[in-house]
């Protein structure tokens, strides 16, 4: 059978990014879990903020076909995104509502999200790691997107201090929930493969 694949889009850009070192931690934690990883960088495709006379008069921007190319190219997609003011990042926010404007042939609005499994985890320097951006993710992922988006989910608080000098998860509750999630993504989207 062929490998099963997972895409990790972290949602932050920043250098130094807490989410970006969450990302790269979960990288390296699925690939001895035996399936084929790809880390993607947003900053790779760049993308005008949402707009529909932008979209009538020029369609859906060509980064915004490869960005849903990438997602359907996966059976899993792990996002790794800060919090913003309780909510979605408008870099993430906007990359998702482009997305969803990509039609392929024979394909609905959409329907890379419906056809796979995702899994959220979130950093942040506070003390409630990211849980309220976890909600509003959710919910524009299953309610908005119909994505199937697994139950357990990665709330890194404190993250300044979560990492060691190998930008390993210093705390063994932080790298078994890690590693739980990461295993029931991989059998929820063992499901989707054909
Ligand atoms: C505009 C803005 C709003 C923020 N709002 C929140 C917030 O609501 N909750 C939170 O925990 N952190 C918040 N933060 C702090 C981020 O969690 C922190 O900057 C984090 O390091 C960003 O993620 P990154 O390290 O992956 O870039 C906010 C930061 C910015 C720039």
């Amino acid at each position: 059978m062929a490998a099963l694949k997972i895409l990790v889009i972290p949602g932050s850009l920043r250098t130094g990014s807490f989410n970006a070192r969450l990302a790269a931690a979960a990288v390296k934690e699925l690939a001895l879990l035996d399936v084929e990883v790809t880390l993607i960088s947003l900053a790779d495709y760049p993308l005008p903020i949402y707009d529909g006379d932008l979209e009538a008069k020029s369609g859906v921007p060509a980064n915004a076909v490869n960005l849903k190319r990438m997602i359907g190219a996966h059976h899993g997609v792990l996002i790794v995104s800060p919090e913003y003011n309780s909510s979605v990042p408008p870099l993430l926010k906007n990359a998702i509502d482009w997305v969803t404007r990509v039609r392929d042939r024979d394909e609905s609005f959409g329907q890379v999200f419906r056809e796979r499994a995702f899994a959220l985890a979130a950093a942040s320097d506070g003390k409630f790691g990211g849980l309220r951006l976890l909600m509003a993710l959710r919910q524009i992922l299953a309610l908005g997107c119909g994505a199937t988006v697994i139950p357990k989910q990665v709330a890194l608080s404190f993250a300044d201090q979560a990492f060691d000098e190998m930008d390993r998860l210093r705390h063994p509750a932080d790298a078994s929930l890690l590693k739980a999630t990461l295993r029931q993504l991989i059998a929820t989207a063992q499901q989707t493969m054909i």
